[in-house]
C-alpha cells in the first residue's frame, strides 16, 4: 500500500519505512481480530457461551445445525456482523425474511439466550457477531466434530440488506459452477467450498428445498429418492423436513462425502459436488470420504476464515445490547 502511494518518492526509504509502521500499528489496534479480544475485558465470555450450546444441543441436537447455519448467512451477508439477528419492524426491512432465510433459520431464541447470560456476566462487552461466531464453533464440538481457535473483536451492524440476502446465500438450486463462481465472489477456493459444504452432515432441510431432486433428476440413488419422497409429496408438505445426512445428521463426521459418493446428497447442490466426471470436487468428496481428519481440518481452516469475512472492529459498529435491534 505505501509503496504504491510514496514510489514517486523511492529515495525516501526512511519516510517509507515509518509509513508502512504507521499503517501496520493502524492495523493492529483497529483492523484484526484476535483470539484473547475479551481475555480481560470479560474472561467468562467464552465458558458461558459454551454452557450454553452445549445444553440447547442436549435438549434439542438439530439446534447444532441450526446455530452453526446462523454464522455462515450471517457473514455471507456484508460479513459476519451480527445483521441477520436483527428483527423487522415497521420502519426496518432486515434478512430474516429473505428467501433463503424464511421459515427456515432457526435458533434466535437460544442466541437471545446466550446474549442476556454474556451481559449478565460483562454488560455491553461482547459483540452479538462473536456470539454467532463462538456458537458455531462451540456447536460443531458439541456434535462430535473439530474444534478450532475463534477469533473475536467483531462489532455489531446498524443496518441489515434483505436484498444482499437474496443474492449472496447460495441457493440449493446452483450447478457445480455457480456455486464455485458464489465462494470464488466470497473469496473462497473450490477445496473451501467443498470443505464447508461438509456442514450437511448436520441438521434438516425441508422438501421445498429438495423436491425436484427426488423427482425430476436423475442424479440421485433412485432407492434413496423413493424413500425420500415418502415425506415430501409431490404437492404439499413443504415444510416436512429429512435429515441431510441420513447416516448420522446429529454426528458431525464425513459420512455426507460418503453419502455423495453413493448418489445419496439430498440438495440439488449437494450432489453437485460429486458427478462422477473425475473433476477437482469428485476428487476432494473421494478424500473427505476416506479421510475424517482431512475434512476436519479443512473445514476448521475455513470456518477460520469464514469467521473473517468483512469484520466490523475498533469503533466501527457497535456492540448491541439486545442482538434482535440496534442500540
Ligand atoms: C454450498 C452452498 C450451500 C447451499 C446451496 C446450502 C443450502 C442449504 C439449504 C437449502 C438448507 C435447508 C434449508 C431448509 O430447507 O430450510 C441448508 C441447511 C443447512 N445448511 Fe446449508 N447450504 C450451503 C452451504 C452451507 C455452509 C457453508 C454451511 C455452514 C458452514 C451450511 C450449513 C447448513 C446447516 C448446518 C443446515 C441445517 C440447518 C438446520 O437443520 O437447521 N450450509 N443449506
Ligand atoms: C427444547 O427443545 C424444544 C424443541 O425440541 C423446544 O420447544 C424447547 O423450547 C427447548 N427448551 C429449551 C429450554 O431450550
Ligand atoms: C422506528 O419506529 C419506532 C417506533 O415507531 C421508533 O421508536 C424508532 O425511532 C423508529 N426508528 C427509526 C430508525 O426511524
Ligand atoms: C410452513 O411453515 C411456515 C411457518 O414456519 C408457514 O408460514 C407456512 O404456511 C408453512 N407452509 C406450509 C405449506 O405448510
Ligand atoms: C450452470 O447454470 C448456468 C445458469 O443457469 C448455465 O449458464 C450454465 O451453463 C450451467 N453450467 C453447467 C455446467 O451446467
Ligand atoms: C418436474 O418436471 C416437470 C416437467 O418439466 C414439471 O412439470 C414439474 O413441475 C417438475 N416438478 C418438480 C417438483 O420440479
Ligand atoms: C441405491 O441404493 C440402494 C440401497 O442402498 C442400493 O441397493 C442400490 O444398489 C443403489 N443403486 C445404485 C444404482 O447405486
Ligand atoms: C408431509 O406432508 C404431507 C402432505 O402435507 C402430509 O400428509 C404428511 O403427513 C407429512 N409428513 C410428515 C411426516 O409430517
Ligand atoms: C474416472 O477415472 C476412473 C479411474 O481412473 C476411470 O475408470 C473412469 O472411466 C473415469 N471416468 C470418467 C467419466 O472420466
Ligand atoms: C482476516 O482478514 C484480514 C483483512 O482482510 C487479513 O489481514 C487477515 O490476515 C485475515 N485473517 C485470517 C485469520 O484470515
Amino acid at each position: 500500500m505505501c509503496s504504491s502511494l510514496f514510489s514517486s518518492l523511492s529515495n525516501f526509504n526512511s519516510f517509507k519505512l515509518q509509513c508502512c509502521l504507521f499503517w501496520v500499528l493502524i492495523g493492529v489496534v483497529s483492523a484484526q481480530l484476535s483470539s484473547n479480544f475479551y481475555s480481560s475485558s470479560c474472561p467468562n465470555a467464552l465458558s458461558t457461551i459454551q454452557s450454553a450450546v452445549q445444553s440447547a444441543v442436549k435438549n434439542e441436537s438439530r439446534m447444532g445445525a441450526s446455530l452453526l447455519r446462523l454464522h455462515f448467512h450471517d457473514c455471507f451477508v456484508n460479513g459476519c456482523d451480527g445483521s441477520i439477528l436483527l428483527d423487522d419492524t415497521t420502519n426496518f426491512t432486515g434478512e430474516k425474511n429473505a428467501g433463503p432465510n424464511a421459515n427456515s433459520v432457526r435458533g434466535f431464541e437460544v442466541i437471545d439466550t446466550i446474549k442476556s447470560q454474556v451481559e449478565n456476566v460483562c454488560a455491553g462487552v461482547v459483540s452479538c457477531a462473536d456470539i454467532l461466531a463462538v456458537v458455531a464453533r462451540d456447536s460443531v464440538v458439541a456434535l462430535g466434530g473439530p474444534s478450532w481457535t475463534v477469533l473475536l473483536g467483531r462489532r455489531d451492524s446498524t443496518t441489515a440488506s434483505q436484498s444482499a440476502a437474496n443474492s449472496n446465500i447460495p441457493a440449493p438450486t446452483l450447478n457445480l459452477s455457480q456455486l464455485i463462481t458464489t465462494f470464488s465472489n466470497k473469496g473462497f477456493t473450490t477445496q473451501e467450498l467443498v470443505a464447508l459444504s461438509g456442514a450437511h452432515t448436520i441438521g434438516q432441510a425441508r422438501c421445498t428445498s429438495f423436491r425436484t431432486h427426488i423427482y425430476n433428476e436423475t442424479n440421485i440413488n433412485s432407492t434413496f429418492a423413493t424413500s425420500l419422497q415418502a415425506n415430501c409429496p409431490f404437492n404439499g408438505g413443504d415444510n416436512n423436513t429429512s435429515s441431510l445426512d441420513k447416516t448420522s445428521s446429529t454426528r458431525f463426521d464425513n459420512a455426507y462425502f460418503t453419502n455423495l459418493l453413493s448418489l445419496e446428497g439430498v440438495l440439488h447442490s449437494d450432489q453437485q459436488l460429486f458427478n462422477g466426471n473425475n473433476g477437482t470436487t469428485d476428487s476432494l468428496v473421494s478424500s473427505y470420504s476416506s479421510s475424517s481428519s482431512t475434512f476436519f481440518n479443512d473445514f476448521s481452516n475455513a470456518m477460520i476464515k469464514m469467521g473473517n469475512m468483512s469484520v466490523l472492529t475498533g469503533s466501527n459498529g457497535e456492540i448491541r445490547s439486545n442482538c434482535r435491534k440496534t442500540n
